[in-house]
Formats: C-alpha cells, structure tokens, sequence
C-alpha cells in the first residue's frame, strides 16, 4: 500500500510470497489501521510513518531450506511487538531456538482450535490480557505443510488444533505465532485477533480512514510519477466501469487535466449505453475523457478466436496498439498509461505470490503484452472494490458512477463465450440491457453486487408463433460479493426470472432460450471466460 503522511502509525507486513499477503492488509485496513507490505530484504525498508509492530506474512518455503527466505535482522532490532502467520511464525520460532518439522502434522483447509488452560497465564503487560478468542474452541484456515515440534524457552502454547500448535505467545506479549491464517474468511475472528494485535499489543491508537488512503495515494503517486511535456504525459485507459473512473479523477485531481487524459476505447465490445453514458462523463466529473473507435480492429483481429485466453491476449495487445497509436497522433507526448487494475485482478492474473497459479489474465484492458510502450501505473492496484468505492466517495464521484457494477475491461469480449461477430454482440447488449433495466425497475440492482447476460456458443430449439425455432442461448449471472474473490449466487425469485426470461425472448431476436447460473465462486469465476 501507499506510504502514509507522517503522523500516521500503522504496521508493516513482510511479505513472505503468500498470496494472502495483501488480505492481512486488507483486514487491518477495514478496521482502520494502517499497513504496507514490505518484501524481507536485508536492508529495513524506509519508514514514513511510526512503524508499531510488524506481521511476518506465511509463505511457500521451508524454513531452513538452502533458498528459503530468512527474517531479516530489522524485524527484531525495531524492538517491537512481532506476529508471525504460518511461514511467519515458524521463522520467529527457529529465531529463538524452537524446533519446525515437516511431513505429518500438516493441516489444509478448515480445522478447529481449541485454548490450553495455561494461556491466559503468561506474562503480559499489566494493562494487556490475552485475547479472549482463544477461551473459545472456533475453526480456523489451515494450510501449512510444516509444523512447530517444539517451542523455544521464553514462549508458550496459546492454542492446539488436533494435530499441531496453532497459536504461541512469547517475550511478555510481544511475539505472538499463528499457525492458521486470521486473514482469510473462512478463519473464525481472525479479523478480530488482528485488531487485537495491532491495537492492544502494539498500540496503535490512530484511525486510518479513506481520506488517509488519498492522502497516502497523492504521496505515493507524486514521488512515483513525474509529468512533463516531453513523453510523460499519463494515458487513463478507462472501460466504462467504476474502477478506471475511479483511477481517472484520482489522477487528474493529483496532477490536473493538463497532464492527465482519459481515452475509452470503443472495441465494439461495450454495452448498449456506455458510449453515451461516456459522452458526458468527463464534464461531469472535471476530466478530460476522449473516445477513440476501434471496433473494425477487435472485431478483425477476434475472428474465429475461440479460446478465452487467446482472446483476453488479443484484446489487451490491440488496446496497447491503440493507445501507442494515440500517443503517436499526439507527438508521442505520453508515457504513462494508467488503469484500474484491483487486487483482486492481480490476484487472479498470478501476480499475488511468489508462486501464484493463473486463474485468468485480468487486467484492467485484458492480457497485455509483454513488453508495451508505456509505463504502466496501476493507483488501484492494492486495493479492493469496496475501498476503491471508498475512495471514489471520498473523491465525490456520484453515487451512480460508484455504485455500477463491474464491468470488466475486455468488456463483452469475455461474456460471448467462444467466436465472437457484430452479430452476436448486438443479441448480447439487447439482452444485457433488458436484464439491467429490469434488475432497476425492480429495485433489485443495488442488492445485487454484478449482474449481466452472457452468449453461449449454443443454439437450441424452440417454438414461436407456430413456428419452429433454433437460436442462441442467454445465461443471466448475478452474484452478491463482497472483493470478487468468492461469490454467492444472489437469489432471485423465480417470478422475477421467469419475467426476464420472457423479456429477453420476446425483444431479442435470435435467442429463443434463457438460463439462470446457480454456480458460486469459487469452483466457478464470475465472468465465464
Ligand atoms: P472473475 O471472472 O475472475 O471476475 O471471477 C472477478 C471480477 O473481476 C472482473 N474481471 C475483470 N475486470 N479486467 C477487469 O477490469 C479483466 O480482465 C477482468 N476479468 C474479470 C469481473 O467482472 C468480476 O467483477
């Protein structure tokens, strides 16, 4: 995350390589700490805020191993308080002289912890108790290869699960070692014991707030980026949808229109209203927003592409044609090119770990390319859509803009599954229009966190009029979410379906059949592609 004014105190997260790195600062920032991720490096990373306490994140490796990452000198010699997660806690006990095994005790996935009787009597400060969580058996997220065999002299067992020590405590209060993982859902208060940590054990009184969240975003972005005449103007790519809105005024109210442009590329891929929605929105909101029509060069480019991968790499590597050939038109005059990529599409794309899988290429403009012609800036890029929504507030983008639902940057591209032509993404935008306005007559599209229609490569048979019918199939999604990590099928009365699904038929033609996707995420994605 960003670097905070000077006043702010927080804590720092050593990112270890697990993907849940940034959830640990997620869950601090909900409950307004304040937080960066600083990787382990030898030197101690520089400070603009009162460094509290430090959380070692977990991590992939084995401690010990030859190339495993080890705690660096810093952590300790700031003297104070630690909390080790998995991979964290197990450095901090071989720090100390505690023995870490493999094989045997490892534990994946939801497992239930119980307190020992001798936890709430260790040495604490007056004014501190131990968490009272752990009075209480609760399940937690387990997911660690390795365990504590045996705990260095200074530190006690908090809290056991069947197999392994789950929690630890040593140095009068100021080490604490969690075995499970308090920043994902599924763990039982562990949201709770972070609070605790940071505001009981280290003492962090201060309240972080989305306008700290500005404030450290101008920061951060103000040393990261220079404007200037010469190649360095900043490019917003922008979709439509309300993270790259939110990138857009963020950036222009940091550096002003003169250095800031706005460009949605009409791929022939957005929905029914976007372009005239677009039309206005840069008035609106005090920006410069240009549209830029492309649609012969994704719709050429697309044919006969089937394959979502192929087709997200298609769509990002033709925007950054785009975007190169509009800087060109414009004496190359830009070297920045921002968009609103979240991080939960970082996640997803394989960049949240040091061993992430790819799950799909987001990026704010699909796949991009290897190598592109810009310096990509990504404002958003640890940030989840609640606090980007936050954050926009803050900004005063209206509640309209902020409360849309996501709308990805390959937009339509990836919701026609398989070949994508003119024709099929006419059927898909009649559609996709009918649905929303449906889900806003009806007051139901705020309730619901992503709404739309998708295309399938099927055709099925029907009867209309007396007459026998073969055509396309529409499969209405709408989940309820909170970040886009999981999702639940948001439920919609069968009366309400039912009516969309005479709507669609009756006003599109070429789709004779609607269906309704009762799958959550995971196993499956949002988006179909
Ligand atoms: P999935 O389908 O991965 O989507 O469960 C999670 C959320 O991300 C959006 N999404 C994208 N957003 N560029 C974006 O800006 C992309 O390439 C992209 N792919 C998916 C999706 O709409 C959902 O809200």
């Amino acid at each position: 995350m960003a670097k905070a004014d000077e006043q702010q105190a927080g804590l720092w997260v050593v990112d270890f390589g697990s993907q849940y790195t940034h959830l640990i600062a997620r869950k601090l920032r909900e409950q307004q700490v304040y937080c960066e991720c600083v990787p382990p490096t030898p030197a101690p990373p520089q400070a603009d805020f009162k460094v509290r306490g430090v959380i070692l994140s977990g991590g992939p490796d084995t401690v010990g191993a030859g190339d495993a990452r080890e705690l660096p000198a810093w952590v300790l010699a700031l003297q104070v308080p630690v909390l080790g997660i998995c991979y964290g806690m197990q450095l901090l006990v071989q720090h100390f002289g505690g023995r870490v095994g493999s094989g045997e005790q490892r534990e994946y996935g939801a497992t239930l912890i119980t307190g020992v009787d001798t936890a709430f009597d260790v040495d604490l400060p007056a004014d501190v108790a131990m968490w009272s969580g752990f009075k209480r058996p609760h399940q937690v997220w387990m997911s660690h290869g390795d365990h504590i065999e045996q705990l260095p002299a200074g530190m006690s067992v908090v809290a056991r699960s069947e197999r392994a020590i789950a929690a630890c405590v040593g140095q009068g209060g100021r080490m604490f070692g969690l075995q499970y993982h308090p920043e994902v859902e599924h763990t039982q208060h562990g949201a709770e014991f972070l609070a605790y940590f940071a505001r009981q054990i280290c003492a962090v009184r201060e309240r972080w707030r989305p306008s700290s969240m500005l404030t450290a975003l101008r920061h951060t972005l103000t040393k990261q980026v220079q404007p200037s005449e010469h190649a360095q103007r900043i490019l917003v790519a922008c979709s439509g949808g309300v993270d790259s809105t939110v990138a857009l005024v963020l950036l222009t109210q940091i550096f002003g229109q003169k250095w800031v442009k706005g460009v949605l590329v009409n791929t022939g891929l957005l929905r029914l209203d976007d372009l005239e929605r677009m039309q206005t929105l840069g008035a609106e909101l005090g920006v410069s927003l240009e549209i830029v029509s492309a649609e012969g060069e994704f719709y050429q480019r697309l044919k006969g592409v089937s394959h979502p991968e192929a087709k997200r790499k298609i769509i990002g590597a033709t925007f950054i044609d785009v975007f190169s050939a509009y800087s060109q038109a414009h004496q190359d005059s830009y070297g920045y090119l921002a968009q609103g990529t979240l991080y939960s599409d970082v996640i997803e794309s394989g960049g949240g770990g040091v061993h992430p899988r790819l799950i799909k290429t987001h990026h704010n403009v699909g796949g991009l390319p290897e190598r592109v012609p810009f310096e990509i800036i990504e404002p958003l890029r640890y940030l989840f859509k609640d606090e980007v929504r936050k954050l926009g507030q803050e900004l005063g983008i209206p509640h309209g803009i902020l409360w849309q639902h996501p709308f990805p940057g390959p937009g339509l591209g990836v919701r026609i599954a398989g070949e994508i032509d003119a024709d099929k993404v006419k059927i898909l935008q009649q559609a996709d229009k009918i649905y929303v306005d449906y889900l806003h007559q009806h007051q139901l599209y705020e309730q619901i966190w992503q709404a739309f229609c998708v295309l399938l490569p099927v055709k099925s048979v029907g009867v209309m009029g007396d007459q026998r019918t073969y055509e396309w199939v529409i499969a209405l999604r709408a989940i309820t979410s909170t970040d886009a990590m999981t999702a639940q099928v948001a439920e919609i009365s069968m009366q309400h379906l039912t009516q969309v699904a005479a709507r669609i038929v009756a006003g599109v033609s070429g789709v004779n059949r609607v269906l309704y996707d009762v799958t959550t995420k995971p196993p499956a994605t949002i988006e179909w592609e």
